[in-house]
């Protein structure tokens, strides 16, 4: 059992505000993903939890005992860097029950701790060897090792697969998600990649200039983003943004034209938005079909086999990125005509804030 509670935290170096009242509730087990782009104080907030950093406001609590104040070898958290460091001239089994050896626990338990997570993490085979007689992915595995065998309350990794080609780093983010199942342990993943984010999360928690933009599960940000920065950073290929003008507001929802005069009644709350203010309208490239509505030039066509991606500018020159089928009769150099169905459409702001959709009539019965 362990909850993890953030509780208020900022955090300044000097006058730089680098975190800012930040608060989140973990549940136990859970396993919660922070995403966000290069200084966005991913790794600080880690540290923070770590206790290798110190808040400078707010509170850490695990279990619901507040450790703010402790040392981090008592906070009972576990935390894996990006840039790990084996002992070269150690066994893969000594590298792993390294930790176990400085807390001088007995031979027989520390050999049955590293024996569990030598086979958790399918390295049993290789506990004879040195770390410069495996491959990376199996590398990052024996650091990995390294945290399970102290049994945390709590793991901590920060991008542990970054230094990994594309290919290894679809399996370990394979192998983590299972780990994480069958250690049943609370953790949290730092990464910049919102594909990892996507596939490993419960919950993700957007991070953006210090600030939490959204905390929730993978699809609900997906679907229902909460501000135009979560929309365009989840979701491949990006989100396509489209500026426009509020022509009217109605019951059914909000005219907005878009690019070449074209004007949508798109099924969302006014939220205080009035005619003639400005909007974004954004359309998922996997919403859009073929058929009238907006002309697009094609300039790149990327065929993937099952879908092809489908780049181009619209009439008034905006960038524009539809995902079609596979075989969709689209050539590079030629102008097709897309659509899209308005309830898909997300509305923001100008302060980048989601208009809320209008409720189904159904639902509204
Ligand atoms: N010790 C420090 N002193 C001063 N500024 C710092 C310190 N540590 C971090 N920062 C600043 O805090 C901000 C957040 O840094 P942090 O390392 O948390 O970002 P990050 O989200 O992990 O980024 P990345 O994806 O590049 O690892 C950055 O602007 C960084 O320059
Ligand atoms: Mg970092």
């Amino acid at each position: 059992m362990a909850t993890l509670d953030l509780q208020n935290i900022s955090k300044s170096f000097g006058a730089a505000k680098v975190l800012q009242d930040i608060s989140l509730a973990i549940q136990d087990k859970e396993l919660v993903v922070f995403v966000g782009p290069s200084g966005c104080g991913k790794s600080t907030l880690l540290r923070i939890i770590a206790g290798l950093e110190e808040a400078t406001t707010g509170q850490i609590v695990i279990d619901g005992a507040d450790v703010s104040g402790a040392h981090p070898v008592d906070r009972g958290i576990s935390m894996v860097f990006q840039s790990y460091a084996l002992y070269p001239h150690l066994s893969v089994f000594e590298n792993i029950a390294f930790p176990l050896r400085v807390q001088k626990m007995a031979d027989a338990e520390m050999r049955k701790r590293v024996a569990t997570a030598a086979e958790i993490l399918q390295l049993t085979d290789k506990l004879p060897l040195k770390p410069g007689q495996l491959s990376g992915g199996q590398r990052q595995r024996v650091a990995i090792g390294r945290s399970i065998v102290r049994n945390p309350k709590v793991f901590l990794f920060d991008e542990p697969l970054s230094n990994l080609d594309a290919a290894l780093r679809g399996d370990m983010r394979v192998e983590l998600s299972q780990l994480h199942r069958e250690l049943s342990a609370t953790m949290v993943y730092v990464t910049h990649d919102q594909v990892e984010a996507m596939t490993m999360a419960d919950r993700i928690v957007v991070l953006n200039k210090g600030k939490v933009e959204q905390f929730g599960p993978p699809m609900e940000l997906y679907h229902h983003p909460a501000t135009k920065f979560v929309a365009q950073f989840i979701g491949q290929p990006n989100m396509n943004l489209l500026s426009g003008t509020v022509k009217g507001v109605g019951p059914e929802g909000l005219a907005v034209e878009v690019t070449g005069g074209t004007v949508m009644t798109l099924p969302v709350e006014a939220g205080g938005t009035r005619a003639g203010d400005k909007v974004d309208v954004g359309i998922r490239p996997e919403d859009i079909g073929l058929g009238a509505g907006l002309r697009m030039n094609v300039n790149v066509l990327e065929r993937l086999g099952g879908q092809s991606i489908t780049y181009g500018l619209l009439a008034d020159g905006a960038r524009f990125c539809a995902t079609l089928d596979g075989d969709a009769a689209v050539r590079e150099g030629e102008a097709i005509d897309l659509t899209v169905d308005p309830a898909d459409c997300h509305v923001f702001n100008a302060n980048g804030d989601v208009l809320r959709r209008l409720k189904a009539p159904e639902l509204t019965r």
